[in-house]
């Protein structure tokens, strides 16, 4: 029996679903193939679980009955991320969020990673603070660029746009180039950024903050990313994509293409990740502060709830786990309310979706980001924010959450 077999068996065991879960490193596939030759195992009927199949490092796997391949951090130790970047240097550009995130990892696996920043702007103060030293591994954006082999560009999207045209002759043949959103090339009629024909370019975009993909690499865990691949001309730029996902922090990578990445990013992070769900906190507060609810009701029954007990549950469990763990009465009512909201939201979703595939979004996020009082505007509008009344109070109910009184 291959060993291959032996895994297919063994999915349809209960024993095998809690190795299959940790199946995160090779370790683990030895592991399968070794239980694999017990005969109780294939006799086994437990529930079938999600398929896994390993290929020379990649995984196929079930997502609620759409079959991927996914990669994983462990197909990358770090002695083969060292080896696969030794003659490299990443010259990673902007400091900010992802910057920050993206260049401390590196460094910290032990990559040969030097920043590129405007000289003695707001990033170039934060990277000396985080241990980058000037004429070492921190230089002006120019000098970076024409050092590294690998150019991560992590400038703001607007500022990629605005800076492309001095950029675009720095970045000459053999060099690759790294982005982690697809923003730039793919609405290049706007952008303006047409990527030289003569070099890899590909995408690797983490799912979350730079703050977070730092922290979850300090606690030994990693952000999920997706990548994708431009332009290949080399035949290595897929294996560059993955090697550097793992190498900038990634837990497990999916693949992906520039336009997809673009579109369910900006989609998502205007929809449930960021827009859409402040919109519904505030419907759902005012309507109970209108209709004579107190402040601590209001907020606790919008925010605190969610984010402190029932969010949490969603994001470790699923969806259908919160809905058990909650009473019947809650259960009832919600199971009935989620199809009519969904039924008034989804309309909005499809608004936004084609805004983000026509231009629209990108349009206004580069026209106002390009503003040389970008920043104060958008400090107004979070002020804005923060002098709400349901974030006013949202300050005062943490405060006495026990644990910070
Ligand atoms: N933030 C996220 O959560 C996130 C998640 C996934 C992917 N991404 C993507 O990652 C990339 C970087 O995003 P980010 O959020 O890290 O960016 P950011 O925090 O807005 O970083 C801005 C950086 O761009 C520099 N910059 C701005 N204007 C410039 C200009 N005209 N010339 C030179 N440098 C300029 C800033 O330097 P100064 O300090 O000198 O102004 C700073 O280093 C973007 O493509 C973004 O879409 C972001």
């Amino acid at each position: 029996m291959s060993a291959r077999q032996s895994i297919r068996i063994l999915r349809s065991t209960a024993a095998a679903r809690s190795v299959i879960r940790s199946a995160a490193s090779k370790r683990a596939f030895t592991a399968l193939a070794v239980a694999a030759t017990r005969p109780a195992v294939a006799a086994s009927t437990a529930a079938p679980i999600r398929p896994i199949v390993q290929q020379r490092g990649l995984k196929s796997i079930n997502f609620g009955g759409t079959e991927e391949v996914v990669h994983e951090r462990g197909d990358w130790p770090r002695e083969k991320l060292l080896d696969y970047f030794k003659n490299d240097t990443l010259a990673l550009i902007g400091y900010g969020s992802q910057g920050y995130g993206q260049g401390l990892n590196l460094r910290d696996n032990g990559i040969n990673v030097i920043i590129g920043v405007r000289k003695d702007g707001a990033s170039w103060k934060a990277a000396i603070e985080d241990g980058w030293v000037p004429g070492k591994n921190l230089f002006d954006v120019d000098t970076a660029i024409q050092k590294g082999t690998i150019v991560m560009n992590l400038l703001s999207d607007a500022a990629q746009s605005e800076t492309w045209p001095h950029i675009k002759p720095l970045l000459t043949k053999g060099k690759t180039l790294y982005f982690s959103h697809g923003f730039s090339p793919v609405f290049k009629d706007l952008t303006k950024v047409e990527t030289p024909k003569d070099i890899d370019v590909i995408l690797v975009a983490p799912k979350g903050s730079g703050r977070t993909v730092r922290s979850l690499f300090k606690e030994g865990r990693g952000i999920n990313s997706s990548y994708a691949v431009w332009q290949d001309v080399t035949g290595k730029a897929e294996e560059k994509a993955i090697a550097l996902a793992v190498a900038v922090g990634s837990g497990y990578i999916y693949k992906t293409t520039f336009e997809k990445e673009v579109r369910s990013d900006l989609y998502g992070e205007r929809g449930c990740l960021m827009g859409g769900i402040h919109g519904m906190f505030l419907a759902q507060y005012e309507v109970l502060r209108e209709r004579g609810h107190s402040p601590s009701e209001a907020f606790n029954e919008t925010v605190e709830e969610a984010t402190q007990s029932l969010y949490p549950l969603i994001g470790k469990y699923g969806m259908d786990y919160m809905y058990d763990a909650c009473s019947t009465t809650a259960r009832r009512g919600a199971l009935d309310w989620s199809p009519k909201f969904k039924d008034a939201l989804k309309p909005v979703f499809n608004e936004l979706y084609d805004r983000v595939v026509d231009g629209s979004e990108t349009k206004r996020s580069l026209e106002f980001n390009s503003q040389p009082d970008y920043r104060d505007k958008f400090e107004k509008e979070l002020q804005e924010i923060r002098e709400l009344e349901i974030w006013r109070v949202g300050k005062e109910v943490r405060k006495l959450r026990p644990e910070n009184n």
